[in-house]
């Protein structure tokens, strides 16, 4: 399955899913990685691995889509897997991509959608946390939920070391929604 991976930082999603897809029992292939940030560390990422990256500028969303389509449609992309993607897409992408664009979000869904997930979590003193991965539709972190993993936040917790949990299963439940989708 020929994906695509949408980031705008860091990149450890990304990351992952690379080394996921090289494995056998992976489904897809990363064709592309499609930045909205030029700095991203992930793109820096992307090359050291060779995969075509690109990153895209333009102050109209819509020009900035109708180019990003062309280049997906052009390499056959069927999935496009959003790995710390921190824009919106519009209703029309979303709606071209239909059921093929799937997310991962720091929270139990539907409960902390948006952002500063942690921070939000720890000021609740919520007893659980987790991470999502989803459909993606055209309402914020909404669509219909692939997996989802439970993690107990603990009593001497930071948003630091709570992210960092929450990142280590992020890596390994991106790579297992993948495989329930497509098993
Ligand atoms: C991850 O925690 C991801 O779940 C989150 O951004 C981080 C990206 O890290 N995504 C969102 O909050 C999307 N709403 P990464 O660049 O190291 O993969």
């Amino acid at each position: 399955i020929n994906t695509a991976v949408f980031i705008s930082g860091r990149g450890s999603n990304l990351k992952s899913l690379y080394n996921f897809s090289k494995k056998k029992i992976s489904p897809i292939k990363i064709i592309l990685v499609f930045s909205n940030n030029k700095n991203a560390a992930g793109l820096k990422y992307a090359k050291e691995k060779n995969l075509y990256s690109i990153y895209l500028r333009d102050k109209k969303i819509k020009i900035l889509e109708i180019r990003l389509l062309k280049i997906l449609n052009k390499k056959k992309i069927k999935l496009i897997c959003l790995a710390g993607y921190m824009k919106i897409l519009s209703y029309n992408f979303i709606k071209k991509f239909k059921g093929k664009i799937i997310n991962i979000h720091p929270s139990l869904l539907p409960k902390y959608k948006g952002l500063n997930t942690h921070n939000r979590v720890l000021q609740n003193n919520e007893p659980f946390t987790g991470c999502t991965v989803h459909f993606v539709n055209n309402k914020l972190d909404s669509g219909k939920i692939i997996l989802q993993k439970k993690i107990k936040v603990l009593r001497n917790d930071s948003i630091k070391k709570l992210s960092k949990r929450v990142l280590n299963e992020e890596h390994k439940i991106y790579p297992k929604a993948i495989i329930k989708l497509f098993s």
